[in-house]
């Protein structure tokens, strides 16, 4: 028989992401509802190392939703990979009681979740990361704040480049992945997108585009760049000196991160919060929440890390034909 959850803990790990805080909100509360008492660990997984928790009540969470960031702070924390460490962590969790715990986080927290469950405490993940990089989930929270977010300052951009005939290349977040980058070129007509998952490092390619569009009579040249390619100043540098174009460079950085949490990332974090408890409370553990084809559902945390996550090979071409 599954063993009966009657405390719950929640911490978010690893980058913070717009909608946390109301999928904390909705964790607290739905475990009230069904009679669980909740502790909230603060500062990620060091957090929990350091025994920073303390008991979360429903008034705990009131005015939260619409707030960015994490109240619970968010942390990295290396020392977790070392398995006693880990031992150490689960032997804290019982000494508070702690019998399941749902940790908000991307793929990192993810492995650090599945430590846990083997060390006895019920585990449940949350994905919880502007850069959509989750293969199990077309969803994430806090994707769709930032890549608003992104979007709004880029059409700002746009209106300057135009009126001062410039290219400007744009660098938005996302070390390893490209989605915020891929989203934005679609949603803001951009002529080149450099992913870290796509870019062949082909320079003269992009100045040929920028010459070619310039004699067409394109009033401007979009490139929105990926951190993981990154040196958007030194490379406007060069593409100013081989185009003749004037060219400026713009990194959104980690204002991506901020802001208030959209109707979208309320509701799909509200939603996963609330699941995530249910999920403990139906004896649950090793396993993460999900977004696919409508449906909010949950996998094994070892499955949901083994899959692979590819960019659109269709929206990466219409990326580029779209903006002719
Ligand atoms: P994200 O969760 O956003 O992917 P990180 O990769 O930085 O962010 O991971 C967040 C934290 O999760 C790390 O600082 C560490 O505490 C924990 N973590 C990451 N990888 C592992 C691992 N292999 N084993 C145990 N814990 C891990
Ligand atoms: O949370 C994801 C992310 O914002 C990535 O896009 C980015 O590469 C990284 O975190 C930046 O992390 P830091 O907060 O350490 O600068």
């Amino acid at each position: 028989m599954a063993k009966e959850i009657h405390t719950i803990g929640v911490l978010t790990s690893g980058g913070d992401a717009p909608g946390m805080n109301a999928a904390i909100r909705a964790v607290v509360r739905q475990a009230i509802s069904k009679g669980k008492k909740v502790k909230g660990i603060k500062r990620g997984y060091a957090g929990l190392l350091q025994e920073e928790i303390e008991d979360m009540e429903a008034k705990h969470v009131s005015d939260i939703i619409q707030r960015g960031g994490t109240i619970l702070q968010t942390a990295r924390c290396l020392e977790f990979k070392q398995p006693e460490i880990q031992k150490q962590a689960a032997d804290i969790c019982r000494k508070h009681g702690i019998d399941g715990i749902i940790i908000i986080g991307g793929d990192g927290s993810f492995r650090g979740a599945q430590r846990l469950a083997e060390q006895g405490i019920n585990t449940i993940g949350l994905p919880g990361t502007i850069d959509l990089d989750i293969a199990c989930t077309e969803y994430t929270i806090g994707f769709d704040t930032a890549v608003n977010t992104a979007m709004e300052a880029i059409d700002k951009v746009r209106d300057t480049s135009t009126s001062h005939e410039r290219c400007s290349i744009i660098e938005v977040m996302g070390r390893h992945a490209g989605y915020i980058a891929l989203w934005c070129g679609i949603a803001n007509g951009a002529e080149d997108i450099l992913l870290p998952e796509k870019y062949d490092y082909d320079e003269q390619k992009l100045v040929n585009h920028i010459i070619a569009n310039r004699q067409r009579g394109k009033k401007h040249h979009i490139i929105v760049n990926a951190e993981g390619i990154g040196h958007s100043t030194s490379m406007a540098k060069r593409i100013e000196a081989a185009t003749g174009m004037e060219t400026r460079a713009t990194i959104l950085g980690h204002m991506q991160r901020g802001g208030s949490p959209t109707c979208k990332d309320r509701v799909y974090a509200s939603t996963m919060g609330a699941l995530a408890v249910d999920l403990l409370c139906e004896g649950k553990s090793n396993r993460v929440v999900g977004y696919q084809n409508g449906e909010y559902i949950d996998f094994d945390i070892d499955e949901a890390l083994s899959m692979d996550k590819r960019i659109s090979e269709y929206q990466y071409e219409i990326c580029q034909t779209l903006s002719i």
